[in-house]
């Protein structure tokens, strides 16, 4: 059999291509078909002139007559539908993939279609942490036509598996001196980059307890890892600050979880790894702006130094916190982290992502990452940005009215807000620690600092495979980050 094949995504009324020695109008015509030939049907032809494997796969019925993102989404639907057909035959190697009706699109979907994050030995895993000498991919991509817009996508779809294997690694393997040193690892040779990990005696230093209390069950120091890029013509330009929740196990400490389905919180840093790779594109694709990202990294688990319910902490900014949940730690190790980016680095944006409570998950499920945000020209774009890659984002509601919920306890502000609304009052707990935001009377609308916060713990995880992505850690919204930053640059 052939090591090589074409992928040829292909409106089924009108099929065509520009591969060659390939009639693809007349090989299509030869495959068993019903009248409607709906996005992703894919069919493999094994002799095709060009000695090559050739897939055909439709793009769905009247594909030309469709508009912008929705071609784009049916781009992807095809070719990671091909790609899941391909990945199957043994002995191939090389896949030259047609992306003329979206090359960026069709970069992502490929490699993201190929990813498949496992840790059996046979054959050897190109996830094994102890590889001494990296494993090619299973298959390598080309396209027919070279183009920036390929390399782009190639470039996004990277980051995105990079957050996905961050968030699949077991806890044992992913610690937060583990991710450090993998983030360091990527990052080597990316000019422009300083990367800084700092310690928990720096962050004592810098009053940061409330993201300390959440380290105190556990024997694994904690890290706070900053990574800079100065990509702006103006090396002292205003920054945008991404922070990245970075649990790398919630156990929910001494208020502990359940048992079942405890394992998801592995991916408890799906934060930090999101913000972490979509930084790393960013640098890669030289985008003229300053980014400063950082990302406090623990675990939460219980033990006999733990922080107990009812704890009272004083944040960094000097606020009182009453710790009543050990579970609600997310809010405890951002708010120090968010606090810290705005007031150290004046950023004109910070946007946190986390996966930071399963009220989103109720209201949102996997579909739309819940985004609650001061600024309505933030959110258009973060919008724009999430339909052009469709890694989508619904705005949520960021409103005092919740405040009793979280300002009633014996101290500034509670851990927990009850029941109702639990991610509308996670996210207003957040906002207590973003400096410079909008003053309420919009009196300072010049100089504030936007602010949004992503809440990702419904979107961290496909529990149903689609067309380009198994059921897995979906590494979500590493291409909405990235395409947000390129808005902002163009
Ligand atoms: N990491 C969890 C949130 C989460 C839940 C992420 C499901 C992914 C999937 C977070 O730390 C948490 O435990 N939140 C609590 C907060 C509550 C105690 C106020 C929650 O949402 O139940
Ligand atoms: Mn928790
Ligand atoms: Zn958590």
């Amino acid at each position: 059999m052939s090591t090589s094949a074409f992928i040829v995504p292909i409106d089924p009324k009108t099929p065509s291509s520009n591969i060659p020695n390939v009639d693809i109008a007349k090989t299509w015509a030869t495959a068993p078909r019903g009248e409607k030939v709906d996005v992703g049907t894919t069919r493999i032809f094994y002799d095709t002139p060009a000695t090559k494997i050739t897939a055909i796969t439709s793009l769905g019925e009247n594909f030309s007559a469709k508009k912008g993102e929705t071609k784009r989404e049916l781009v992807r639907k095809s070719v990671g539908s091909a790609v899941k057909a391909l990945k199957a035959l043994d002995g191939l190697k090389e896949v030259t993939v047609d992306g003329s009706a979206d090359p960026h699109a069709a970069a992502v979907a490929a490699h993201l279609a190929l990813y498949n994050f496992s840790l059996k030995t046979t054959p050897p895993s190109p996830f094994n942490p102890n590889l001494k000498e990296p494993i090619p991919p299973r298959l390598e991509f080309k396209a027919v036509e070279s183009s920036k817009e390929w390399d782009r996508g190639v470039t996004y779809a990277y980051s995105q598996n990079l957050a996905r294997t961050l968030m699949e690694l077991p806890a044992n393997m992913m610690t937060p001196t583990a991710f450090c040193e993998r983030a360091k690892a990527e990052f080597t040779g990316i000019e422009n980059v300083e990367i800084f990990v700092r310690d928990e005696a720096w962050a004592a230093n810098k009053g940061m307890n409330t993201f300390l209390s959440v380290t105190h069950g556990t024997d694994e120091p904690a890290k706070f890892l900053e990574i800079h890029y100065k990509g702006a013509p103006q090396k002292d330009a205003q920054p945008i600050a991404f922070v990245g929740k970075g649990i790398t196990f919630d156990s929910g400490g001494i208020s502990l979880k359940p048992g079942e389905g405890m394992k998801l919180m592995r991916g408890d840093m799906g934060g930090a790894a999101t913000v972490v790779s979509a930084t790393l594109a960013i640098a890669k694709l030289k985008f003229p702006i300053n980014l400063v990202t950082v990302t406090p990294l623990t675990e939460n688990l219980p033990g006999p130094s733990a922080t107990k319910p009812g704890d009272i902490i004083y944040a960094m900014n000097g606020k009182s916190v009453e710790v009543d949940n050990t579970d609600a730690e997310g809010r405890l190790v951002l708010s120090d982290a968010i606090y810290y980016a705005s007031t150290t680095y004046k950023p004109h944006t910070l946007i946190d992502v986390a996966t930071l409570t399963g009220a989103i998950v109720i209201a949102l499920g996997e579909v739309y990452t819940g985004v609650y945000s001061t600024s309505d020209e933030l959110w258009e774009r973060l919008h724009a940005a999430g339909e052009q890659e469709f890694d989508r984002f619904w705005r949520m509601p960021l409103s005092e009215d919740y405040g009793p919920q979280i300002y009633s306890s014996n101290a500034d502000l509670c851990n927990t807000g009850g029941r109702p609304a639990g991610s509308c009052t996670a996210a207003l707990f957040l906002k207590a620690f973003a400096h410079g935001i909008e003053a309420e009377d919009g009196s300072n609308t010049e100089t504030a600092m936007k602010w949004a916060h992503l809440d990702i713990a419904g979107t961290m995880e496909a529990t149903r495979p689609t067309p380009y992505q198994e059921k897995a850690m979906t590494g979500r919204p590493v291409r909405a980050l990235i395409e947000y930053v390129r808005s902002l640059a163009n």
